[in-house]
């Protein structure tokens, strides 16, 4: 998924070869990772795709079934990642992480601490965030989650970026062996004010907090323990509005002053007649998605 495994040398440009794994793209919202086996094939209801004819393909590339049907093979990034992952728990999508790794000034080099694992979701795009020098430190009191986001972690090579420690964040606190270490803590948790005073011990000075909830009341208990030793608490809900873009085919003759069409000149009777011409057109998604959560920052207060 990143430059980072030097085995491997992720490139873009690489071409893909058995182990590797693909994000077959049907649609925007119809896609799936796929680890290639030379002898295995992927059914879908376009026909039957064998792996043995992707091997040696740029990522990218256009796959025909036996049918004539097609997929694309994507490379595997964070942001596709989040869209095909397995849902353990709730996940964050790419609006709020985005805004969590700008916000929390999460670059190359960074060490992270986080808590919960839940599906990795945003664990991925902090590892990318960090990579290659840095590390993410992530906790989960949940052995079975944690188990299967550190196998998702090796699938997509980010094993190198990311430890996945079995603990209770809430009730233990971060290991004390990060005390004034993190750079970034992030928190999804259910009572994040129980873990806010670890995470300010384990902050360097100057270093940066979020803690996501989906409810309000949530995000005022945080803000209380906050108050304690962290300074500029801010909160934020990110809303996405999503547009749809279509072409779509118009039959107006243009008289009503709206958008232009072509007109053509009929053989028989020299009657004009407008023809269908196609606009691309965007308009907002009908279901378009709403509060996720909110996200609450701050800055640990300096001595
Ligand atoms: C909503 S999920 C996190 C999702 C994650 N942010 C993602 O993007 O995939 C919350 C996680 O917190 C974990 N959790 C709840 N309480 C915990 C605690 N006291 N210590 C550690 N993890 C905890 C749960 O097991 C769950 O996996």
């Amino acid at each position: 998924m990143l430059a980072s495994d030097s085995a491997r040398k992720f490139s873009f440009n690489r071409l893909i070869s058995n182990g590797d794994l693909v994000i077959v793209y049907e649609r925007h919202d119809i896609m799936k990772a796929v680890t290639v086996s030379e002898g295995s094939v992927l059914q879908n209801r376009y026909g039957v795709f064998k792996h043995s004819d992707w091997l040696g393909k740029p990522f990218g590339s256009k796959m025909f079934s036996n049918k004539g049907g097609f997929v694309y093979l994507l490379a595997p990034t964070p942001e596709l990642w989040t869209l095909v992952l397995s849902h353990r728990t709730q996940i964050l999508y790419i609006a709020d992480i985005s805004f969590v790794v700008m916000y929390l000034e999460i670059v190359p080099g960074c060490l992270v601490l986080e808590s919960g694992t839940g599906s990795g979701s945003l664990t991925t795009s902090l590892a990318r965030a960090v990579a290659p020098t840095g590390h993410v430190y992530t906790f989960d009191f949940h052995e079975q989650r944690a188990g299967s986001a550190r196998d998702d972690f090796e699938r997509t090579g980010l094993g190198n970026l990311v430890t996945v420690g079995v603990r209770d964040i809430q009730g233990e606190g971060f290991p004390d062996e990060f005390t004034g270490l993190a750079d970034a803590v992030f928190l999804d948790l259910p009572q994040p004010w129980l873990a806010i005073p670890s995470a300010a011990k384990m902050l360097k000075q100057d270093g940066t907090l979020c803690s996501f909830s989906p409810c309000i009341e949530q995000v005022q208990r945080s803000c209380e323990v906050l108050q304690i030793s962290f300074t500029d608490i801010r909160t934020f809900e990110v809303l996405l509005r999503t547009y749809e873009v279509r072409e779509e085919k118009l039959e107006d003759d243009g008289s009503n002053g709206s958008l232009p069409c072509k007109r053509k000149q009929c053989s028989d009777g020299g009657n004009l007649i407008s023809s269908p011409i196609s606009s691309v057109m965007a308009r907002p998604c009908g279901e378009a998605k709403g509060h996720t959560g909110y996200l609450t920052f701050s800055r640990l207060r300096c001595l």
